[in-house]
């Protein structure tokens, strides 16, 4: 199959998107991000790339917390509907039918829905 030369960009799509959780337990919100992936292995070091406008941005920035939920085929609803509305309008757990699991030692919550869950620290 013939190749198409692209100038600069860093396509790696597909890549499976994730829901973010963060906040607390009472003020919590989840953020669709398809832009997640590895950056070390030891010491284990993740990374999530959010756009300063979004309503989770100024929350991950000041808890400094997230937990990244993979997602599964029972979730694609609820992941389409936490990329294309705000939680600074509505309460996506309660508006998806999702239930806030608490992380211990965490004051975001993971999803319970969700297989796998990696509860973060920012770093940098
Ligand atoms: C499949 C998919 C992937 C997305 N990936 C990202 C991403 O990597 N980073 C980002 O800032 N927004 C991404 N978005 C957009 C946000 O999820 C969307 O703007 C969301 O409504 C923001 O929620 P918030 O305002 O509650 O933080 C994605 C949306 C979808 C549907």
């Amino acid at each position: 199959m013939a190749k198409i030369e692209w100038r600069g960009g860093a396509l790696l799509a597909p890549l499976p998107p994730a829901m973010v959780s963060c906040g607390t337990q009472e003020a919590s919100n989840i953020i669709t991000v398809a832009w997640t992936g590895i950056l070390n292995t030891v010491p284990p070091k993740t990374y999530i790339s959010v756009r300063p406008r979004r309503h989770s941005y100024s929350i991950i920035r000041e808890s400094g917390e997230f937990v990244i939920n993979l997602t599964t085929e029972e979730l694609v609803r609820a992941a389409d509907y936490c990329g294309m509305y705000t939680g600074a309008k509505v309460d996506k757990f309660e508006k998806c039918g999702l239930t806030r699991e608490a992380v211990p030692g965490f004051s975001a919550p993971m999803i319970a829905e969700s297989p796998l869950s990696l509860a973060c620290r920012v770093t940098d």
